[in-house]
């Protein structure tokens, strides 16, 4: 389970229609006085209710702890500036007349009752739509459908009832009307976020559904509506892969766990099911009590799930926090309790409550099935070891392996599993996925290599799984949870999971990742490939993603004078994605600095000159994330979520020399929600 301390709130969300095209009937009107605060005041708006807002809101701040605000020009609301978090109060526009369409930068917390902005009908005082933050400081744009009420007089309210004090504010800048609400007026058009793309909590069209979601990924595992994080029980029973998500349905924020839960037939095309488990009832406001992440096993042809039942000791003081539960399945879709759980009391030693995430595996050197868990001695991060003949009967057998000061104090999500002589430990720590590979005598792990499961910043609770054909494959949670950029939140979801892959033993001793075959499948239309081309300071245009592609580029460094070379993807005159390989210290560094709302960085992995000195990169591209796997087994992953439509470019450039490259492709990809 991954540690989250967002506030909850147990609301459902606000459904309402897409907007489609924008009516063109409607013609364009003025939006209200100083709609974006350049005067550095409130001219123009009017403070009717309470002291959230007043004339210190209009605030020129460029950035907080995570980054920029991303403000349009100089001004902007941002909500705590006048009075801190927990005040209320309501802030008005002057009122205009609503044309088809208008769009506006929000940020601030998620509290669709309590926090929002609002259009309100001036006839009649009706609030006609209203949008919540995203419980982030920084502002995304959000656009509204407004043909229904063309020219009827509105106005917009700033709306604070929040007295919270963790994201009880909200924050607003530059209303656009008409046309302009639509792009920025240079060439470039925002993608429409808001309002609309919400699919039915259990609809089944996801395919067609998702496909009008401008950010939602469409080959990578997200959720109808609401949060999900660790993958969880992942296997492949009686021919089916099994994937299952820790879910909070209720909104797009961590919240008490469910598992989503959702089968396929190759790893790549997914089928949503039932949820598979719920957490407990509990009357108790807060009670965030639920279950938290686990394993599957296959015992004596039954689908059990081996996880953690956390206990919110907050609400229920006294409680073990956590211990191990068992939940079996007959036909694959509804799950039972165990009615003599807990199958673990609890952790092994009273050092740390922390005890989470068993994942089970079958131990070839005993021919036994075990279990590791996540767990501290307080001071270091550390994974107990158990073992049973059965999915109940489990014995502490250990300690199999404990971290030092330079893999934090506490473990979750640990795996461990043989791939050929090594065996692999993996377990996250600190917003990070880490490995360790080495040797086991059956009870014991001797440490050989350590290194991190991905590159990038969008990783997380990487769950390992044998399939029945053997491979070590492998889905991971595309969340850093100390980030708060979650734009999809505005459509109503938030988290993906990463495409399966498969592992093995780099060259290096070190885990490596690669796309499974089975990704082909996904491929739409002709594969458009550029043969060898040398490339020095003028940029080489390979084509666009257009929303969802797989970009194969082979460099062949013996013919490569240039220092380092670029790969810009996600690309328009805005914003792109750098990937650029230094051929001198054979570093790789991904820079999502100025790469839509994501989180903005830079982030570095050593990348050897292979020995044929043909670096190859398989990239994929899904509207709103990357997952770029490099031929050593280097894997990168990000969340990008495009500010603008036309963000699809796709480039090449050499500096300081030219880059050879070999090969280039670009496959058009489809959904792996249609068929
Ligand atoms: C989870 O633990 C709590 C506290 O010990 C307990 O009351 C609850 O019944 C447990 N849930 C399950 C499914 O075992
Ligand atoms: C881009 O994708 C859309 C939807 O998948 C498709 O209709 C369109 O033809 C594609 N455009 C190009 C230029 O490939």
């Amino acid at each position: 389970m991954t540690r989250f301390y967002y506030r909850l709130f147990h609301i459902g969300l606000i459904l309402l229609a897409a907007p489609g095209a924008f009516s063109k009937r409607c013609r364009q009107y003025d939006g209200p006085p100083n709609a974006g605060f350049e005067t550095g005041n409130l001219d123009g708006w009017e403070v009717t209710s309470g002291d959230a807002f007043g004339p210190n809101s209009v605030s020129d701040q460029q950035s907080y702890w995570d980054g920029p605000f991303h403000q349009d020009q100089k001004y902007f609301i941002l909500g705590t500036a006048q009075s801190g978090e927990t005040t209320v109060g309501e802030l008005k526009s002057g009122s205009f007349k609503a044309s088809s369409v208008m769009s506006f930068l929000i940020g601030g917390g998620y509290d669709p009752e309590n926090l929002y902005i609002g259009l309100v009908r001036k006839s009649d005082g009706k609030l006609l739509l209203q949008q919540t933050g995203i419980n982030d400081e920084a502002m995304i744009r959000v656009t509204w459908d407004t043909s229904k009420w063309c020219g009827e007089e509105v106005y917009i309210v700033i709306h604070d009832s929040s007295t919270s004090s963790s994201w009880g504010h909200i924050n607003f800048d530059d209303l656009r009307v008409g046309s302009d609400a639509l792009g920025n007026g240079k060439g470039l058009t925002f993608n429409t976020m808001g309002q609309a793309n919400q699919p039915p909590a259990g609809s089944s069209q996801a395919c067609s559904l998702f496909a009008k979601d401008p950010l939602r990924p469409q080959y990578h595992y997200t959720p109808y509506q609401g949060w999900i994080n660790d993958p969880s029980g992942l296997v492949q029973w009686k021919g089916k892969h099994h994937l299952f998500s820790q879910n909070y349905p209720s909104a797009p924020l961590w919240g008490p766990m469910h598992w989503a839960h959702a089968e396929s037939d190759d790893a790549v095309h997914w089928r949503e099911l039932p949820i598979a488990l719920y957490p407990r009832k509990t009357d108790i406001p807060g009670d965030t009590s639920g279950m938290f992440t686990g394993s599957a096993m296959v015992y004596e042809d039954d689908l059990y799930l081996v996880l953690t039942n956390f206990t919110d000791t907050n609400a229920h003081p006294g409680a073990v926090q956590e211990t191990v539960i068992v939940a079996d399945t007959k036909d694959g879709v509804r799950f039972d309790l165990y009615p003599n759980n807990p199958v673990v009391a609890g952790p092994p030693t009273s050092g740390s409550p922390f005890f989470r995430d068993p994942k089970v595996f079958r131990d070839p050197t005993d021919d036994s099935w075990k279990f590791v868990i996540g767990a501290s001695t307080g001071q270091f991060g550390q994974v107990p070891l158990y073992q049973s003949a059965n999915p109940f009967d489990w014995e502490h057998l250990g300690t199999l392996y404990t971290g030092d000061s330079s893999t934090d104090a506490l473990w979750e999500c640990p795996n461990f599993f043989p791939i050929g002589d090594k065996w692999v430990l993996i377990y996250g720590s600190n917003a990070l996925g880490r490995y360790e590979t080495g040797s086991y005598d059956g009870t014991t792990f001797t440490s050989e290599k350590r290194g991190f499961v991905d590159a990038g910043p969008a990783s997380y609770a990487t769950q390992w799984y044998k399939d029945e054909s053997g491979r070590n494959l492998a889905i991971s949670w595309m969340g850093n949870w100390p980030t708060p950029k979650w734009p999809s939140r505005t459509n109503g979801w938030a988290g993906h999971q990463s495409v399966t892959r498969e592992f093995f033993i780099r060259e290096d001793g070190g885990l490596g990742s690669r796309p499974i075959p089975e990704l082909d499948s996904l491929a739409t239309g002709r594969t458009k490939v550029l043969q060898r081309k040398r490339v020095g300071s003028d940029a080489l245009s390979i084509g666009s993603n257009n929303n969802s592609a797989r970009l194969k580029v082979t460099v062949d460094l013996a013919g490569t004078s240039a220092l380092s070379f670029t790969l810009s993807l996600f690309q328009s005159r805005a914003e792109s994605t750098l990937l650029t390989y230094n051929t001198k210290d054979q570093s790789m560094t991904l820079d999502t600095t100025n790469a839509g709302y994501g989180q903005p960085g830079k982030w570095v992995a050593t990348i050897a000159k292979p020995a044929n000195n043909k670096l190859t990169l398989d990239i994929f591209l899904d509207r709103s994330v990357v997952e770029i796997f490099v031929g050593d087994g280097t894997v990168f992953s990000a969340n990008i979520w495009p500010r603008y439509k036309e963000s699809t470019g796709i480039s090449a450039v050499g500096n300081g020399g030219t880059v050879a490259l070999d090969q280039i492709s670009v496959t058009p990809l489809g959904s792996s929600w249609c068929g």
